[in-house]
């Protein structure tokens, strides 16, 4: 497959963007196609009609549309290959993993290639989703501040998450790892500040003013409304997200009196370095293989 260019979109680009939506109901491999070259021009795709009502069918037909996109890897140490992202808060006062809440989720990116979210039901009120483009995170910092822009492309500390390959503790990494990298002038991102300063502070590693800085720049740009692309999803609508071009992030939400009507998602993570190349230390692999 020929390159096909990176989009510096934001949220200004909105309306052209309004009109991509893939339509869900053609045939699986027309969908790839579509949902590919729309995942390397944009670094997300939208779909609408990809799945049947029930549940089971739903979880069938996106488990087919990510083997299809690549593999499909759990997403914890519970081995799930579809997860359920509800907020099982009240009932499940151990688990401290943001998507499953109802709180405010900031940009970031998954550890997998792709994302896919596909909404089975939405809140009574927010949940909405947003995206932002790495391309023009780093190019409005390359604009404000050259030296803290460089700074990013220099190691970081990271966390290694419980039963990541196969340990069962969790950590930080022997190794550490760039923001931003940079593979045939395609700019990729691996992005979650908590595991970084966590990473820091286990360490007793003091980040540098520097660092600090660059951090706070990449903050502020990945929080502008003047570039995260708004949406909040509609029972029926799918995501794919490719998670080193676009981050993603999710507003707080209230949910529906009844329990059985609570906001619920289901949610893939499919590793396709081959479809999707990006800097080696920017392959994250099977994070719980
Ligand atoms: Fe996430």
């Amino acid at each position: 497959m020929k390159e096909i260019k990176h989009f510096a979109w934001d949220a200004s680009h909105l309306s052209e963007i309004d009109s991509i939506w893939i339509n869900g109901s053609e045939d699986m491999e027309t969908i790839i196609d579509m949902a590919t070259q729309s995942l390397h021009h944009f670094g997300f795709a939208f779909l609408r009609n990809l799945c049947l009502d029930d549940k089971e069918s739903t979880a069938a037909r996106l488990t087919l549309l990510g083997e299809n996109l690549g593999s499909i890897v759990s997403q914890s140490p519970r081995g799930e290959l579809v997860e359920d992202v509800c907020d099982f808060s009240d009932v499940e006062a151990e688990d401290k993993r943001g998507y499953r809440s109802a709180g405010e989720l900031t940009p970031h990116s998954d550890p997998s290639t792709l994302i896919a979210l596909h909404c089975l039901q939405p809140a009574m009120t927010g949940g909405e989703s947003y995206l932002v483009n790495v391309r023009s995170i780093h190019d409005h910092i390359a604009a404000t501040d050259q030296t803290l822009l460089e700074e990013l492309y220099k190691p970081f500390p990271h966390w290694r998450v419980e039963g990541s390959h196969g340990i069962a503790q969790a950590g930080p990494y022997e190794t550490e790892r760039p923001v931003f990298c940079e593979n045939n002038g395609r700019v990729s991102c691996v992005y979650y500040r908590p595991f970084i300063e966590l990473s820091a502070q286990t360490q007793q590693i003091e980040l540098s003013e520097t660092q600090v800085a660059a951090l706070d720049l990449f903050d502020h740009f990945s929080r502008s409304d003047e570039l995260a692309l708004r949406t909040t999803l509609q029972k029926g609508e799918t995501i794919i997200v490719h998670n080193r071009s676009v981050l993603h992030a999710r507003t707080g939400y209230q949910d529906w009196p009844n329990a059985q009507d609570r906001r619920h998602l289901l949610r893939l993570w499919i590793d396709a370095p081959e479809r999707f190349p990006v800097h080696p230390q920017h392959e994250l692999g099977d994070l719980f293989a």
